[in-house]
């Protein structure tokens, strides 16, 4: 017997409205497959405000991109009674310092009843501990797959994979802005051509300065320490180099020289204390990290058992993340049958 899920989301730019096409895109598998039957009876943005439909959402086409329609409520908890939600997918925008408002979000959510799922690394960062409780409190699950390198299942991996083993520390790039900046310099570009080409192929951002300064990386290594290696470390105390300093004519000796500028994430435990940076580095080229390049990305995990545990993304769609959300939603709906 399928249930129906009553879905909201919070954040409807790439990562929601490609999440609302693949549910779509896989709704008979889900059912089929899992059981699972879906409605999205919330949709909310700050322009779109608190959209709820609990009989669902309509979508139309508007100047080419999907936007739902309907009538707004005033604020997250009425809107969260409105949608009636059994889940909330949180793909709003990442606040690095504080991880707001995406961590109240989820904070209601969960007090609702519902289970949250996010994109959002603010959270995870910023808000680890406390929502994982009060999910476990709730019999509800709090869930972030697609929050590092989008839909690929490494902290699932770790949870459900890998019973008892010890994570010592970890060597990735984790950021293609960055690895696609360092490419367009090899071939012959100024630092500010490169940012200008990877504007043009739609990997950095109008204001690119969160990568180019490393912040984004360090998120991602402070997500990684402190769900995987049960250490809390805000994305500040991640030690950071950008790569504003390196220049082209660098970057060019260095790939002529053997042993390329990648811009790498580090940590590593020492008893108690972990070391984490992110800064750029020359790698040989008889390691796997300097062959990747582009939007792929790539981490090496070690641990007691797997000396180099290794996994390398080629060129991920933005669908890769919004496929980290639905494995969440999957999760999430078995780990009823459990509790
Ligand atoms: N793109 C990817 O491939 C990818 C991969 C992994 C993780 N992520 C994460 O997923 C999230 C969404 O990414 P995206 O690429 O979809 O970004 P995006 O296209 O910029 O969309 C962000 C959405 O969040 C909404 N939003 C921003 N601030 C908000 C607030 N305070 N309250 C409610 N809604 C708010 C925006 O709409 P309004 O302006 O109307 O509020 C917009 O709908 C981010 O946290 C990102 O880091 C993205």
């Amino acid at each position: 017997v399928s249930r129906v899920y009553k879905l909201a989301l919070v954040g409807f730019g790439n990562v929601g409205r490609s999440l609302v096409g693949l549910l779509e895109r896989k709704r008979k598998e889900l059912r089929d497959q899992h059981g699972v039957e879906f409605r999205i009876t919330g949709v909310a943005s700050r322009r779109i405000g608190w959209l709820a439909d609990p009989e669902g959402v309509a979508f139309c086409h508007h100047d080419g991109a999907l936007a739902p329609e309907g009538s707004a409520v005033l604020d997250l908890r009425s809107w969260l009674r409105a949608t009636r939600a059994n889940l909330l997918f949180e793909a709003s925008s990442l606040n690095f310092e504080t991880g707001q408002p995406a961590i109240d979000h989820i904070r209601a959510a969960l007090e609702h009843g519902a289970h949250a799922i996010s994109a959002n690394k603010g959270p995870v960062v910023h808000a680890y501990r406390e929502l994982t409780e009060l999910a476990a409190h709730k019999c509800r699950k709090f869930l972030f797959e697609s929050s590092v390198m989008d839909g690929i299942p490494i902290f699932s991996m770790f949870r459900e994979t890998l019973p008892a083993i010890e994570l010592r520390g970890f060597t990735g790039i984790l950021n293609s802005t960055t690895n696609v900046i360092l490419a367009e310099m090899e071939n012959g570009r100024s630092f500010e051509e490169a940012i200008k080409k990877a504007q043009e192929l739609g990997v950095a951002e109008t204001d690119p300065s969160a990568d180019i300064d490393g912040w984004d990386a360090a998120v991602k290594v402070s997500a990684l320490v402190t769900v995987l290696m049960g250490i809390e470390l805000p994305p500040q105390e991640v030690e950071r180099q950008g790569i504003r300093h390196v220049t082209g004519e660098m970057v060019r000796q260095a790939r002529t020289g053997g042993s390329p500028y990648k811009l790498l994430c580090r940590a590593r435990r020492d008893r108690e204390r972990i070391e984490a940076s992110v800064a750029p580095e020359r790698v040989p080229l008889t390691s796997p990290l300097a062959h990747v390049s582009g939007t792929s990305s790539i981490i090496s995990f070690e641990t007691d058992i797997f000396p180099a545990l290794t996994i390398t993304e080629e060129n991920p769609g933005v669908e890769a993340t919004a496929y980290g959300m639905l494995t969440d939603f999957i999760s999430a709906v078995k780990s009823e049958g459990q509790s």
